[in-house]
């Protein structure tokens, strides 16, 4: 009987907990059309119509040491490289399927050079593995929720074996974790109707992996999707629960508690744009500013953000990406341990920006102006021991004077006479306690 190990459990989670911030990398044959990673099914393309792609894909631009060195002067410390998404095509060397990158006028293992460019940055590593695979013959096609061939009438009474699927689908789980070294995180996607759980014949899956990679950390998409958290909220986690629950385009309204209240593991994982893969037609970028707000304001809230580039089908992160990787790590690099380390500050939002904390570290976010001193909430003078602005290690003292006077519960400091905040997009003050 299956029984969870929170404390070894925890102890796995550190690091990941620690890191906060990955790159997410959907990259493919989809890349091609650039109209997204769904375009077979949105599309309904037959596999011949989609055969094109797959005969012309060669990214002769692709260096992934490029990608890592962006990652890392982002200061995004892991990533997740799509090995495989659900139009079935392997960026590996797989050698169950002909349906390789491989196999293309690439001729190359994409996955092997993505991992070898990103741990020579001192990244971690993941691999996102779609359990979907619109391509392989065995995969339910008719009626399905999503399949390219759900409505075409010429598929009502194709045969399938789910069986062979799922053979075949372990098999590639597996390759990938005995053939390329150690994999830090496998992001599985994604689940749906009864296509969840042991219809994966998961509880078998994850003990081979952990076979392989024992501290290898796990999403939570073989019980669910984005929708859903699955069972790793309930005091009695399933084996193949995964280890962290993935909301998906969304930053939770407030942190994720189990059914004990117990904080949960999350990440939230985001778009650039509107499109995980590559899509030339939508320019709807974030800018950088606020994707600096919404990687705080998932620290504050105790979760992760996994960050998303569509690289074209030349390899090429897209330049709109590129700059605001650059944007958000020109902050990082002044202001990087109000994330790393850090998580909720057990102090309600202040109406000017947000806190996260890392022990006896408060950093208060200020990212809207304020007129007159900044008021350090849920903390009282006496346990301070200093502070200071942490991009430049400038002390900022406690004001106390007429203005401060009718609050004297409250830490108020002052940023200097300018009407804007020194660092207009988050300018974090480190309060030490004592
Ligand atoms: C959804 C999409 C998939 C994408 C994933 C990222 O599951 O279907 O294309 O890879 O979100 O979280």
């Amino acid at each position: 009987m299956y029984q969870f190990d929170r404390e070894a459990y925890n102890r796995k989670m550190e690091w990941f907990v620690h890191d906060r911030f990955g790159m997410f990398i959907h990259w493919g044959i989809y890349a091609i059309p650039s109209r997204g990673e769904w375009v077979r099914s949105t599309e309904r393309l037959t596999v011949e119509e989609y055969q094109p792609y797959f005969d012309e894909f060669n990214p002769i631009d692709y260096d992934p040491k490029v990608w890592a060195k962006a990652a890392k002067d982002a200061g995004m410390k892991y990533a997740v490289l799509t090995a495989k998404h659900h139009d079935g095509f392997c960026l590996f060397d797989s050698k169950l399927t002909d349906y390789k990158a491989t196999n293309t006028p690439a001729g190359r293992d994409l996955v092997r050079e993505y991992l070898d460019a990103f741990r020579a940055e001192g990244i971690k590593v993941g691999l996102y593995y779609s359990i979907i695979d619109w391509h392989h013959p065995d995969f339910p096609h008719y009626g399905d929720k999503q399949h390219p061939m759900r409505s075409n009438e010429a598929y009502k009474d194709y045969k399938y074996n789910f069986d062979n699927y799922l053979e075949y689908m372990h098999g590639q789980v597996e390759e990938l974790c005995r053939d390329y070294g150690k994999i830090d995180i496998f992001w599985f996607d994604f689940s749906y109707d009864d296509m969840r759980g042991e219809k994966w014949q998961a509880t078998k899956l994850v003990r081979m992996i952990r076979s392989y990679l024992p501290d290898v950390i796990i999403d939570n998409r073989l019980e669910v999707s984005g929708d859903g958290f699955g069972s790793i909220v309930t005091d009695t986690p399933t084996e193949y629960s995964g280890d962290f629950v993935s909301p998906e385009q969304i930053i939770p309204p407030a942190g994720i508690l189990d059914e004990k209240g117990r904080p949960v593991v999350w990440e939230a994982c985001i778009t650039m744009n509107n499109h995980w893969g590559h899509c030339a037609a939508d320019k709807n970028f974030k800018n950088s500013e606020m994707l600096i707000k919404k990687l705080v304001e998932c620290v504050s809230k105790g979760g992760n953000l996994l960050l998303n580039v569509g690289p074209d089908a030349r390899g090429v992160i897209p330049e709109e990406s590129m700059e605001i990787l650059a944007g958000i790590g020109r902050w990082m690099k002044k202001n990087s341990a109000s994330i790393y380390g850090c998580g909720t500050a057990g102090i309600d939002k202040p109406e000017y920006g947000r806190i996260t904390r890392k022990g006896k570290k408060l950093y208060y976010h200020v990212t809207e102006p304020l007129v007159g001193f900044v008021p350090l909430t849920g903390v009282s003078a006496d346990d301070v021991k200093k502070i200071r602005l942490l991009a430049t290690g400038t002390e900022l003292k406690i004001e106390r004077n007429w203005i401060t006077g009718n609050y004297p519960d409250v830490v108020f400091v002052s940023l200097g006479d300018k009407p804007e905040l020194p660092d207009p997009v988050d300018t974090v003050i480190e309060v030490e306690l004592k």
